[in-house]
C-alpha cells in the first residue's frame, strides 16, 4: 500500500517504518498516525515479518502531535474523537517486537511513541522530551504514565514540569533507552538487534512480550503468575524441544514457530 507519511522497508523479516514529514519534523497528525497503525497491522499480520523498526529522520524521529492540527480543538473535538485514543490502542495491541530507533528530536507524542515500542536504540544526537507545559497542556498519549514507571517520579516529574530536555546520555542512564551508539550506526545497530530477534521462535518472542508488559500492568505476585504460566506453556512447544536439543547437541536451532 502506498503511504503519503511514513515509508515501509522489508529486509529479510524485518519491517522498518520510517517517519516522513520533514516539512514538520515528523510532527504527528491524524493522517500520520492513521497509516502507521495500519501500517503496524499489516507487519503485524504478515507471517514473513518476525521484527519491525520504527525510525525517524537524523533531525527529528518525532517532534509530538501535530500543533497546528490540534490548536483549534475544542474540549468537545478532543473528547468526542477520543483524539489518539484508538491509534494508541492499536499501536499497544502489535504483537510482534518494534524496536524504536531514535536519532534527534523525540518530544510528546514523539517521545511517548518512542516509549510504546518495546525498546529504545538512540543515536547520541537524541533528545527527549515532554514540553507539552510549553503549550499549556500536558501528555497525552501516554507520557506521564509510562515515562514515570521508566525513570522513576523525580525525573519524570522535572522532565514533565520543566519542559527540559533530556540527551541521549542521561536517557541511557535514567533507564529510558536501552543503547546508545553514534547517529552514523544506528540504523545497523537496530537492524542488527532485529535480525537476532527474527531468528528465535515467534512463540517465544511474543511470549516474552506479553510477559515483560505485563510487569508495567499488574502487581509482583499476579505477574510472576503469568510469567510461569507461560513459561510452562511453552513447554508444548516444538521450538522448545528444538532448542535444548540444539543446545545439549552444540549445534544452532532451528526454530519453526510450532
Ligand atoms: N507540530 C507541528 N509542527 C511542528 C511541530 C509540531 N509538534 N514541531 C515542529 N514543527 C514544524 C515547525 O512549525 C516548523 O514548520 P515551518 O517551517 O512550517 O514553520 C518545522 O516543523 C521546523 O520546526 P522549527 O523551525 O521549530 O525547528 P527548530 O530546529 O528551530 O526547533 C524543535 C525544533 C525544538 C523540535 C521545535 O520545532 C519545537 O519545539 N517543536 C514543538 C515540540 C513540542 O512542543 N512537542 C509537543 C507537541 S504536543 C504533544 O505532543 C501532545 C501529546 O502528548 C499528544
Amino acid at each position: 500500500m502506498a503511504y503519503e507519511t511514513i515509508v515501509v522497508e522489508h529486509e529479510d523479516h524485518v519491517a522498518t517504518i520510517k517517519l516522513n514529514r520533514p516539512d514538520a519534523l515528523n510532527a504527528l497528525n491524524s493522517r500520520l498516525l492513521g497509516e502507521l497503525t495500519q501500517a503496524l497491522r499489516e507487519a503485524d499480520a504478515n507471517d514473513k515479518v518476525r521484527c519491525v523498526i520504527l525510525t525517524g529522520s537524523s533531525k527529528a524521529f518525532a517532534a509530538g502531535a501535530d500543533i497546528k492540527e490540534m490548536s483549534q480543538k475544542s474540549f468537545v473535538d478532543m473528547y468526542l474523537s477520543d483524539f489518539f485514543g484508538s491509534e494508541h490502542d492499536a499501536i499497544a495491541r502489535v504483537r510482534k517486537p518494534i524496536i524504536a530507533a531514535v536519532a534527534g528530536y523525540a518530544l510528546g507524542g514523539g517521545c511517548e511513541l518512542a516509549m510504546m515500542c518495546d525498546f529504545i536504540i538512540a543515536a547520541d544526537t537524541a533528545k527527549f522530551g515532554q514540553p507539552e507545559i510549553n503549550l499549556g497542556v500536558i501528555a497525552g498519549i501516554g507520557g506521564t504514565q509510562r515515562l514515570t514507571r521508566l525513570v522513576g517520579k523525580a525525573k519524570s516529574m522535572d522532565m514533565h514540569l520543566t519542559g527540559r530536555f533530556m540527551d541521549a546520555q542521561e536517557a541511557e542512564r535514567a533507564g529510558l533507552v536501552s543503547r546508545v551508539v553514534p547517529a552514523k550506526n544506528l540504523m545497523e545497530e537496530a537492524q542488527s538487534a532485529a535480525q537476532k530477534i527474527a531468528e528465535r521462535s515467534m512463540l517465544t518472542t511474543m511470549a516474552v512480550k506479553e510477559a515483560v508488559n505485563r510487569a508495567e500492568e499488574t502487581s509482583l505476585a499476579e505477574g510472576i503468575r503469568f510469567e510461569r504460566r507461560l513459561f510452562h506453556a511453552l513447554f508444548s512447544t516444538e521450538d522448545q524441544k528444538e532448542g535444548m536439543a540444539a543446545f545439549l547437541e552444540k549445534r544452532e536451532a532451528q526454530f519453526r514457530d510450532r
